[in-house]
């Protein structure tokens, strides 16, 4: 799917919209002088921002910008060539996923193929670090695994799906969800390790217009409640509507950081990307 922006519909200016964040407090997350390289290509070059706890940030930016590689060297897929990468104050530069994640830093994977094979609900609790049975071979090895003591975990995973939308879904197969119905799963997951902080990697792409307004509306009301979210996403009038911020990137440099609506005002940011609109 192109990354080609659309014209945001029912533009909602930050002004408009309830205050989110705490004003002032210490950022959860300092990206500093991050920089990737994959052979000669500069996929990320120098990035440094920050971002406060129960804010929502958007990384926009043109195809091939270094979005997708900057969102997977903050999440630890992707080794940094330079730079630092702290959250709550820790170095994870460099570290893996599990690392991240353990420190409340996840970012939300694409199902693959394997998941299909499990319900909506066991795919929630296969994701809950440290639960017994979590391997989808040992959850597909019968119910059984889901005793007495994972009853918690169930309830909580009843809570996400309800927060979700999804809880009419629990017992169904993902193969047999829609597109967007599988991108709730993927946030349900996430969500089911207790972050502190999502990476969304265009979490509404590819998916019919009223669930992609689902899918926002979900992402709104988990960062009113306080989660802090840094997401990709090529659908304007979604990153209005949901960031407090937005960070755009060209050529793997980040050229602007701001209100949305003050960088429209800006002819570098309007040539790159925002085409005038
Ligand atoms: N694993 C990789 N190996 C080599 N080059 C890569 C790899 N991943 C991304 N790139 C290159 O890095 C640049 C940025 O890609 P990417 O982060 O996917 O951009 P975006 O998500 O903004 O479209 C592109 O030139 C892309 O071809
Ligand atoms: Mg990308």
């Amino acid at each position: 799917m192109p990354d080609k922006p659309v014209a945001p519909q029912q533009p909602v200016s930050a002004a408009e919209r309830p205050a989110s964040g705490r004003q002032g407090a210490a950022p959860v997350l300092r990206v500093a002088e991050l920089t990737v390289r994959f052979g000669g290509v500069v996929a990320v070059d120098n990035v440094s921002f920050a971002v406060e706890p129960g804010v929502a940030v958007g990384l926009i930016g043109p195809n091939g910008a270094g979005k997708s590689t900057a969102l997977k060297a903050i999440g630890g897929e992707v080794k940094p060539t330079s730079g630092a990468v702290f959250f709550d104050e820790v170095d994870l530069a460099g570290r893996p996923p599990h690392v991240a994640a353990r420190h409340g830093l996840i970012r939300t994977f694409q199902l693959g193929g394997e998941f299909g094979r499990l319900t909506v609900m066991e795919n929630l609790l296969v994701a809950v670090p440290g639960l017994r049975g979590q391997t989808i071979w040992g959850a597909l090895a019968g119910k059984r695994w889901w005793g007495a003591a994972q009853q918690a975990e169930v309830r909580r995973a009843q809570e996400v799906l309800s927060r979700l939308d999804l809880r009419h879904k629990d017992n169904e197969y993902v193969r047999d969800l829609s597109g967007g119905q599988r991108k709730l799963v993927e946030i349900g997951r996430a969500l089911m390790a207790r972050p502190k902080m999502l990476l969304l990697d265009e979490p509404m792409a590819g998916v019919n217009r009223s669930l992609a307004r689902h899918i926002e509306e979900a992402l709104t009301a988990l960062r009113n409640d306080g989660l802090t979210l840094l997401l990709v996403e090529h659908e304007l009038g979604s990153v209005e509507r949901l960031c407090d911020r937005v960070i755009v990137m060209a050529q793997g440099r980040q050229i602007a950081d701001g209100d949305i609506g003050q960088l429209r005002s800006r002819q570098e940011v309007l040539s790159a990307y925002l085409g005038g609109r």
